[in-house]
């Protein structure tokens, strides 16, 4: 099939690439190619004659997005309808990725795919503005709302690893009343590969199985990376004040995807995997990686 990617350079793009790259046509859409905050984007997109457009690309800096609320709300908003309008003139479904930030995070029992998204923070209100624009101009879509991304070359794995490599008898601060999903991006590439195939329409949690905080995150994350000596120290999202302010407690059930067979591994042994790659290609240092 030809597809189109919007932000085939972020850390999701690269992993679609990797895993639809050897069966189906991909004609890439990095940021250089095209902009979505413009309504140009309609007209890039439908040159490029896909039969189907995954749009990955967002203004992802939370925090930026609360320093400027009309930016996110433009590219994230706006730029997801000018996708949309592109899908309708080309008459093809799209698989729109949004987040967990959707959701207020303020229950303790995971989010259903058919929960209403009640987003606190401007980063969530423009993903949530995008959601309703797909829903709003087609019939055909998959809005597939992913959370706490591993698996490229900026994510909270990576900075975990580079700030204990700097300091290997440190201390680590990290917020332990934030829960959520941690998801390896090559996951959800290689369940979006399949569900592609199915004519399910609809809204799907794609996330790795199970929950947890950025506190027991960092944990694991220095443990397989063979860091005992770093004092991980917990602090609380009340201490840790930010320009953004998280969903504390973001947990995605997938029930739609299992109910196709589309269920993703434990978080643990998904991160595994990232940490084994990333140790293979010697990018990220670590000390002593455990099994
Ligand atoms: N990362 C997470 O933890 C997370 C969690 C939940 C949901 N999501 C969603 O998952 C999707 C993929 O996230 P990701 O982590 O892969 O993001 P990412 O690494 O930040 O990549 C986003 C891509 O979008 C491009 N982009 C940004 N502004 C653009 C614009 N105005 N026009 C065109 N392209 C633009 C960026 O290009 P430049 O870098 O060149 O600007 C980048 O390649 C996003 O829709 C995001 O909202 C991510």
């Amino acid at each position: 099939m030809r597809i189109a990617l919007t932000g085939a350079n972020g850390q999701l793009g690269h992993a679609l690439q990797r895993v639809l790259g050897p069966t189906h046509e991909l004609v890439l859409l990095n940021h250089d190619a095209l902009e979505l905050g413009k309504p140009t984007a309609v007209e890039t997109i439908v040159q490029t004659q896909a039969e189907l457009v995954l749009h990955s690309a967002a203004y992802t800096n939370v925090d930026g997005c609360a320093r400027d609320p009309a930016l996110a709300y433009l590219i994230n908003g706006l730029g997801t309808r000018y996708v949309a309008l592109a899908c309708q003139q080309l008459n093809v479904p799209m698989v729109y990725f949004s987040t967990n930030e959707v959701f207020a995070g303020n229950q303790r029992q995971p989010y259903l795919e058919y929960d209403p998204p009640a987003p606190i923070n401007a980063y969530g209100r423009s993903k949530a503005a995008g959601e309703a624009a797909v829903r709003e101009l087609l019939t055909r879509f998959y809005i597939v709302r992913v959370a706490w991304l591993f698996g490229g070359e900026r994510n909270f794995v990576r900075t975990v690893l580079r700030l204990a490599h700097a300091n290997p008898q440190g201390e680590i601060r990290m917020v332990a009343d934030e829960i959520g999903s941690p998801t390896y991006a090559d996951d959800v590439a290689e369940a979006v590969l399949k569900l592609i195939e199915m004519p399910f329409y609809g809204t799907y949690h794609l996330v790795n199985d199970g929950a947890c905080s950025r506190y027991e995150l960092a944990q694991e994350i220095l443990r397989r990376g063979g860091y005992p000596d770093v004092r991980l120290k917990p602090t609380t999202l009340y201490e840790y004040q930010r320009d953004s302010t998280p969903p504390p407690c973001s947990v995605l059930a997938n029930i739609a995807g299992a109910a196709l067979g589309l269920q993703l591994r434990s978080w643990q042994e998904a991160l595994y995997d990232f940490m084994h790659r990333i140790q293979m290609q010697s990018a990220t240092p670590m000390a002593n990686p455990q099994p």
